[in-house]
């Protein structure tokens, strides 16, 4: 009997070998400080601090029951297994129906590893659920709305300017600038189905849920760039549901506010009918090349690549973007996206009052390059699938020259 253990044993370890060494290659980062995007280990704010305390008393309880259980496991099976054929046939041992003591003791270890971990968890929920009484008075406050399939951030103390000198509530799209080392209570808002906002280095998860007012808050120790991701399956394109988080000290943040608060930027240009743009960026070969879509200085130093892109793009064609400009409500983009003070109204879609001043777009999937977004606005379906702006196209007629996309995306770069 169990002959074949050693054999099964022997070519066990194969697939494990294999999945060990595709896991190395595959991390881009250091696998030992388990510090990525999206590591909930390597936290950079109190919450998520707290959060983490919570894992590593869970981790520690059950190691030590693991090794306690598997190690008297390990001890019976080899101590009183079968030797020869006579243990094979011999007669069970007396049963015996339990030891009052033994089993005492075990329901009071059970008890104790659930009060270490009870007593941490519970502080920890208590902790995490608001801003803490003493800094309560210095929380900042903005509310989150989940969509199919991108993030809305609202800014509800901030009064931005309108079309015609109106005021209206800032709002921003899958960028949530927030201020560093200042508690944040984000409203947790959906306009469809379920969201969860989630940013592992910071907090969360908080379901987006329907009709109900969830909220939670964060906070960042200091400035930074970090990868948020909905956490809570809602169709098509969950996986692809990202945004980012950038955290700024005080006075890039007032700086970043005050910009914000105005309207669209304008470039003077005319639209010279005689001498019309040409495509001029790279082909759909140059995509393929990059499915992911973000270069690797974005990758490496996202704080500095984030402050480059709030300043007006480097060889900016005032004509383009005036043709750009026209387009934009000629083919009914304006239906669903507001641009302030150029007369586009829509809420469909996220705001681009200042779309050229974040480093994402598509909810956080691809850079805000001109080559990307020229492949966003191209086919948006290719790029996240079932998004509403794809089906836009089909119901409005919508139709793009190259020259039309190139002038497009060189007047949404010029929104900073
Ligand atoms: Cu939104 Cu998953």
């Amino acid at each position: 009997m169990f002959k074949f253990l050693p054999t099964l044993v022997r070519w066990s370890r194969i697939p494990l070998v294999l999945a060990g060494t595709a896991l190395l290659a595959g991390c881009e980062y250091n696998f030992w400080r388990m510090d990525g995007h999206q590591s909930t280990i390597a936290v950079e704010g109190p919450v998520a601090r707290e959060q983490l305390q919570v894992f590593y008393v869970t981790v520690w309880v059950t190691l030590v029951i693991f090794v306690l259980v598997g190690g008297v496991l390990a001890y019976a099976t080899l101590k009183f297994r079968a030797r020869n054929d006579a243990d094979e046939h011999a007669e069970p041992p007396s049963q015996s129906h339990g030891n009052p003591l033994i089993e005492l003791s075990l329901i009071g270890a059970s008890v104790l590893a659930l009060v270490i971990i009870a007593i941490p968890t519970l502080r920890g929920i208590w902790y995490t659920y608001d801003v803490p009484e003493a800094d309560k008075a210095n929380a900042y406050e903005i509310t989150a709305h989940g969509f199919q399939w991108w993030f809305k951030f609202e800014y509800p103390a901030e009064q931005a300017a309108g079309e015609n000198n109106t005021k209206m509530t800032l709002v921003t799209g899958n960028e949530l600038v927030i201020p560093a080392g200042r508690p944040v209570r984000v409203h947790l808002r959906t306009v469809d189905v379920i969201h969860s906002f989630w940013v592992p280095k910071l907090a969360g998860k908080v379901d987006m849920i329907p009709n109900r007012a969830n909220h939670l808050w964060m906070q960042a120790d200091k400035p930074g760039y970090f990868w948020g991701q909905c956490a809570e399956y809602c169709g098509d394109s969950h996986a692809v549901m990202r945004f980012r988080v950038i955290a700024l000290g005080p006075r890039d943040f007032n700086d970043w506010l005050e910009q914000q608060l105005q309207t669209g930027r304008t470039v003077q240009g005319n639209v010279a009918s005689a001498d019309q743009p040409r495509a001029q960026f790279a082909s759909l070969r140059t995509f393929k090349q990059n499915e992911a879509g973000i270069s690797d200085r974005f990758d490496l130093q996202p704080l500095e690549a984030w402050k480059a892109k709030q300043a007006p793009e480097a060889n900016e064609d005032p004509r383009l973007v005036a043709r750009g400009r026209e387009l934009f409500s000629q083919k009914q983009c304006n239906g669903c996206h507001t641009i302030r003070g150029h007369g586009a109204g829509g809420i469909t879609g996220p705001d681009l009052t200042h779309v050229g001043s974040r480093t994402t777009i598509a909810a956080g999937l691809i850079e805000n390059t001109p080559e990307q977004l020229q492949r966003w606005i191209h086919n948006p379906s290719a790029v996240k699938p079932g998004n509403k702006m794809a089906v836009g196209y089909i119901q409005q007629k919508i139709t793009l020259t190259p020259e039309d996309e190139v002038a497009l995306v060189a007047y949404l770069l010029s929104l900073k």
